[in-house]
């Protein structure tokens, strides 16, 4: 692994990919950044493009359009390609034809000698992780789903606004696949050191608050999607801060979808748990005691993706 020289291959230079990678000019971070797409000529504007804002940069980066050829030096490929939901579609409509792309993508990338970690945000994101894993052979550690970070962040900017506090005192999770079977562990949520569920009772706020919360978390993409047909600077940012994460060997806790070997009774497949990030990937996976309600969510959220897998391997 070549963490030193911090290179970061983006595979897919569309809405998704081209907002992570303009948050790199904002924030730094990286020291070089390769687009990668089927699409040349828009590759090539792209890097042009982002590559005219060097100047009014945070920091000094390299940016081109290349090939699967520069993965092979890479610290980082994060992969943003294929199919992306259409008004009315759920993530895992999406699950067949993302397959096979995710599938001919990582061939591409192991065939380059990449030795690195592989970040997948195409959806549906933890199946994809899944199969990014197998056919690239990885340990199970360097290949890590963005999962459920994007959920968390839309969970904890609407508790901020509900509880009226900085959404960087709001702890709290989502969890489970990265669609429409997420959940949040509520008694596992607090605002600074407060337990979430007290302080709402001492507010004499109600559960079915929570429950509006959680509907508008899981429905936010469906929303937005019928509004401006598509996400992206929600998961631009979330990767930056996942792919900083991983370059400052930060050990940060992040809800990403990782493979699960029973942390959560759970075997052989990738989904949304809060898991620590450093240099290595991911370093180990948090064990919240969840309730029954909960780990039943857990189970449910877990039977949908591995029927999928199922159609996946057939
Ligand atoms: C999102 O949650 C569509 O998965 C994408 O914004």
């Amino acid at each position: 692994m070549n963490l030193e020289n911090r290179k970061l291959v983006l595979i897919g230079t569309g809405f998704v990919g081209m907002s992570m990678a303009y948050t790199f000019l904002n924030t730094g971070g990286i020291d070089e950044i390769v687009l990668v797409d089927m699409n040349t000529d828009k590759t090539i504007g792209e890097a042009m493009d982002l590559s005219h804002g060097l100047p009014y940069a945070s920091s000094r980066i390299k940016i081109k359009a290349g090939s699967y050829a520069d993965c092979k030096d890479a610290a980082i490929v994060v992969i943003t390609a294929g199919a992306a939901q259409k008004p009315g579609q759920t993530r895992l409509d999406l699950t067949m034809v993302n397959a096979k792309i995710m599938k001919s993508i990582t061939e591409s990338i192991m065939a380059s000698g990449f030795d690195g970690i592989l970040i997948i945000a195409s959806n549906p994101v933890d199946l994809m992780a899944y199969v990014a894993q197998k056919v690239s052979g990885l340990p199970t550690s360097r290949v890590l789903g963005s999962g459920t970070i994007l959920d968390t962040a839309r969970l904890r900017t609407l508790m901020a606004d509900y509880l009226n506090v900085s959404p960087t005192n709001v702890h709290a999770y989502m969890m489970g696949e990265h669609g429409d079977s997420s959940f949040v562990p509520w008694t596992h949520a607090y605002v600074g050191c407060k337990k979430m569920l007290e302080l709402l009772d001492e507010q004499h706020k109600g559960l079915d608050d929570l429950h509006e919360i959680y509907r508008q978390v899981q429905q936010a993409a469906y929303e937005i999607i019928e509004k401006k047909k598509a996400t992206y600077y929600g998961i631009g940012l979330s990767l930056n801060r996942l792919v900083r994460a991983i370059l400052d060997d930060e050990n940060a806790i992040l809800t990403i979808s990782a493979y699960q070997q029973d942390e959560y009774h759970e075997r052989d497949l990738y989904i949304g748990v809060p898991a620590v990030i450093n240099r290595s990937g991911v370093r180990e996976i948090i064990r919240l005691p969840l309730n029954d309600v909960d780990q039943q969510k857990f189970f449910n959220s877990c039977k949908t993706l591995k029927e999928n897998i199922k159609h996946i391997e057939q």
